[in-house]
């Protein structure tokens, strides 16, 4: 797929409700099917990544039933699990298979977890190496990535473990494997990762200990989640409207986990006209409603290193603001970004390269020079975040925009395109036949 943008003649304008927030919409699905009874989820996310986590859990037993935006799900018990028929597919979605592979290495059957070209070329082994030490047994390529061929091993010893990054998708994974294993399971961050794991736990029947430790045999009971509005999927919004000028916009029930919020300080650092308001909650998440209107005064920021898990997702989009926005905005400590759905800090610093913009990039980082953009193609690279970030720099730019390899913009927004229309955003979308 691929996306043409041309520079917004209108602002963006108008109120908008992103999908439902990908990370807790994974777990959502994965708590309520190890649960006993039947839970319900409002808001979850239709996108490719959580439909590869729903078949997944139903391949394993799951009943999951979808209608309109409620999800009901009948578990099957943490002890009810049974042998998947075939591999389990994860498609695009790292979140899927380092939160399932945990779950799975403790059952009493083995199991196949494959990926797409872009998933099954991540690093694996930073769940692997823990698993195993909790005696799981696991086989990955030699390059240590997916396919993961599990061979379950219902006696997992808890361990504790200090992880080597800041990485929720690996603490989930051990908590997850932990509920399994005997003793304590017992994880510890360099730097606090997102936490929707240990928010969502306990709302399932699951006490964890200070300050992220889970006792094997705890029971999952079934619950009700209602699901925010994902603050990832917000941001594409919330930058364009701060470089669209005349734009004003609503960003209605976003999820403001303080540990998922750092675009919105990086927002205010920078000189956005940004409020926050209407502060509720949904279940154990915060949430409210974001306002954002266009400023003049947007400047370059060095971004401190300590925000970087707060806003890791957000940092696409961050790099195409920072294009448009005077002086130099300075990204460091974000080596993680080169092991997403694709090398971030690669495919951004090559698509802002090609728009004419001034950068260096570094191994752990960039410096990006605001100017203004000019107009030409950039490659998303099949990776939706770097999409989506170069389809609004297209409001800007001096011309149009052509967004190559936006096709997986479907595993997180698939209404993403429908949305920056109906703001008054400029894009169209063109399917690409497939080669003869
Ligand atoms: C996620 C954790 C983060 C994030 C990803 C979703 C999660 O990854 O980038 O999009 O749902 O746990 P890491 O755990 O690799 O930092």
């Amino acid at each position: 797929m691929i996306l043409l943008t041309t520079p917004s003649q209108s602002p963006l304008i108008g109120e908008l409700t992103p999908p439902g927030d990908k990370s807790i919409s994974h777990r959502a699905l994965i708590f309520s099917s190890l649960a006993r009874g039947e839970s319900q989820i409002e808001g979850l996310l239709i996108a490719e990544d959580v439909t590869a986590t729903a078949n997944a859990c139903r391949q394993l037993g799951a009943l999951i039933e979808l209608e309109g935006g409620h999800t009901r799900v009948r578990g099957t018990g943490e002890k009810g699990l049974k042998a998947p028929g075939c591999a389990l597919d994860m498609g695009n979605s790292g979140t899927a298979m380092r939160l399932l592979a945990g779950v799975l290495s403790a059952q009493p059957f083995k199991s196949e977890l494959i990926g797409d070209e872009s998933l099954s070329r991540r690093p694996m082994r930073r769940i692997v190496d823990p698993l195993s030490r909790m005696g799981a047994r696991i086989e990955t390529s030699p390059g240590g990535t997916a396919p993961l061929c599990i061979d379950g091993n219902p006696g997992l010893r808890g361990i504790e473990y200090h992880l080597p990054v800041a990485s929720a998708q690996i603490k989930s994974c051990l908590l997850l494997s932990g509920l399994y294993a005997a003793g304590r399971t017992c994880v510890i961050e360099p730097q606090k990762s997102r936490d929707h794991t240990e928010r969502m736990l306990p709302v399932f029947g699951v006490q964890l200990e200070q300050p992220c430790c889970v006792t094997g045999g705890s029971k999952l009971t079934a619950a009700h989640v209602n699901v925010p509005a994902d603050i990832s999927s917000a941001a594409f919004f919330l930058a364009g409207a701060a470089i669209v000028p005349g734009s004003d916009i609503l960003v209605r029930n976003v999820g403001l986990n303080p540990t998922r919020d750092g675009i919105l300080r990086v927002l205010q650092a920078m000189g956005a006209d940004v409020e926050v308001g209407n502060h509720r909650v949904f279940g154990a998440e915060p949430v409210g409603d974001i306002r954002v209107c266009y400023s003049r005064f947007m400047e370059g920021i060095t971004i401190p290193e300590e925000w970087v898990p707060s806003l890791i997702d957000e940092l696409p989009v961050i790099m195409a603001m920072a294009a448009v926005t005077s002086g130099t905005t300075r990204i460091r400590g974000a080596t993680e970004l080169r092991v997403k759905e694709s090398d971030r800090l690669s495919v951004m610093a090559q698509g802002l390269t090609a728009l004419g913009v001034r950068l260096q990039e570094y191994e752990d980082g960039i410096d990006i020079t605001g100017g203004g953009v000019q107009g030409g193609e950039a490659d998303g690279a099949g990776d939706h975040r770097c999409a989506m970030s170069f389809a609004i720099l297209g409001q800007v730019a001096n011309g149009p925009v052509l967004v190559r390899g936006a096709r997986q913009i479907s595993t997180s927004y698939p209404e993403f395109a429908e949305h920056l229309l109906a703001l008054g955003g400029n894009v169209k979308v063109q399917a690409v036949s497939p080669p003869v």
